[in-house]
């Protein structure tokens, strides 16, 4: 079988069968399939989609690509949360040591920034001495003893993931609903998860802009968990404007950071608290989302959940003076509040618009294996639908230079869209899938 003829077929919209879908996923994992190869595959996946058998087989031959973990000996019921990749998403950072304080044990493998969107790991980068780089028998160990884990995915699970987002983020291969499909659902079963709560993003600063979009990738992922034994849930929520106030690394940090200690902003711990909700429903540690809601609300006004993202930094070599005095993280050298050019309601606050900016400030890579700065980034310090007077603080640039700078403060302003009328507020959520 010639790979070639795999990027044809896509290329002329005829469905791949099984066997060809293994050969290519094994080829690549093995490194016989270069990366102009697997990027012209993936191009062609993304303009013309796959079936949804072409998707479950593209995740199942990427779970089996290397190691699958087996949790039931590590833990009782294995919970894991995945987001689809948003702008100013740190909900993992917060999310994790909210359940896991409750006692439900919780291993993380996340992944770095995707195109526009912010990474786990970059931001938890920013903690110096975090070690995102656990070995498998290391993930296994801290999650039975410590109850909770943030790592990225080894490169013994789901390789064949590990190697196509890369290629993904700087080829233009991101927003594809079978690439994203099996993409997340290949590393959340080779993961062990049992249970595992999907927050799909919708809305410009998302890979899936439309609602129907982003429903069919919450249903194609329930159903991939399903045929795979797995039991999954998927929130549809909004991206439409940044979740919160921070986007770039450390200044996400530090939001997640007030949030469990009780403050941050409005939508960043709703929208937090509601993912915690379901994951303490679906791992059996509340009886129903009333209960759930308030023993998560719980470990935020008791100090558990932070004390949990304490003990995470600590025992995975972080150095936890930089998340009590949160001053000392990375800093940018430049730091300018824009203020308000006019009066009004506003009415958009592209998400997207502000997700790019921030990569082209250095938060997030242009190429592959670029690092990332992580002190650099943007403070969107409105929601759409309020009202301002001209000279009120609208949004910062915390940037490494005056050229960056000057283009970010353009770019971020021409992404806020004013109203003279009344905006209504977006909504946190559009629905569930389970
Ligand atoms: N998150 C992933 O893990 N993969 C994608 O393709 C998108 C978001």
């Amino acid at each position: 079988m010639r790979i070639v003829d795999l990027i044809v077929k896509k290329r002329d919209k005829q469905e791949l069968t099984t066997e060809e879908i293994n050969a290519f996923v094994e080829a690549y994992t093995i490194g016989e399939v270069p990366d102009y190869q697997a990027s012209a595959w993936a191009m062609a996946v993304l303009l013309n989609g796959m079936t949804s058998r072409e998707t479950t087989d593209l995740t199942l031959a990427m779970a089996n690509s290397g190691d699958t973990l087996d949790l039931s000996g590590v833990v009782e019921i294995a919970v894991d949360k995945h987001s689809t990749g948003g702008v100013g998403d740190k909900t993992t950072l917060a999310v994790e040591p909210i359940v896991a304080s409750t006692g439900l044990p919780v291993g993380k493998m996340s992944g770095r920034g995707l195109g526009f969107s912010g990474g786990t790991l970059d931001k938890m980068e920013s903690i110096p001495g975090y070690r995102t780089d656990l070995t498998e028998e290391e993930f296994l160990a801290q999650l039975k003893e410590v109850g909770v884990v943030l790592t990225g995915q080894t490169g013994e699970l789901a390789p064949a993931d590990g190697k196509l987002y890369g290629l993904r983020d700087v080829t233009g291969t991101v927003p594809s609903m079978p690439l994203i499909a099996s993409s997340i659902m290949s590393k959340k079963i080779a993961a062990g998860a049992q249970r595992i709560v999907l927050d799909v993003k919708v809305g410009v600063g998302a890979f899936m802009e439309t609602q129907e979009e982003a429903r069919e990738l919450a249903e194609i992922m329930v159903e991939i968990g399903r045929l795979a034994g797995r039991q999954a849930v998927a929130l549809i929520s909004d991206m439409n404007q940044p979740l919160g106030i921070a986007v770039g690394n450390a200044l996400e940090v530090v939001e997640a950071i007030e949030t469990l200690q009780g403050g941050g902003p409005y939508d960043f711990r709703e929208h937090s608290l509601e993912v915690a909700t379901h994951l303490l429903v679906l791992g059996g540690k509340a009886e129903n989302e009333e209960a759930a809601r308030q023993m998560a609300e719980e470990t935020i006004s008791s100090g558990a959940a932070w004390e949990k993202f304490r003990q995470l930094v600590e025992v995975q070599g972080g150095d936890v003076s930089y998340i009590d005095d949160p001053s000392k993280l990375p800093k940018a050298k430049l730091i300018e509040t824009v203020k308000a050019e006019r009066g009004g309601y506003l009415a958009e606050i592209n998400a997207r618009e502000v997700g790019e900016t921030a990569v082209t400030l250095g938060a997030g890579r242009q190429k592959k294996g670029d690092p990332v700065n992580h002190a650099v980034g943007i403070m969107i310090h409105r929601n759409v639908g309020d009202q301002l007077a001209a000279g009120d603080d609208l949004f910062e640039i915390h940037a490494g230079d005056e050229k960056t700078l000057q283009e970010a403060k353009q770019r971020v302003m021409a992404a806020h869209v004013w109203s003279d009328e009344a905006v209504e507020p977006l909504p946190l959520f559009y629905g569930v899938v389970k």
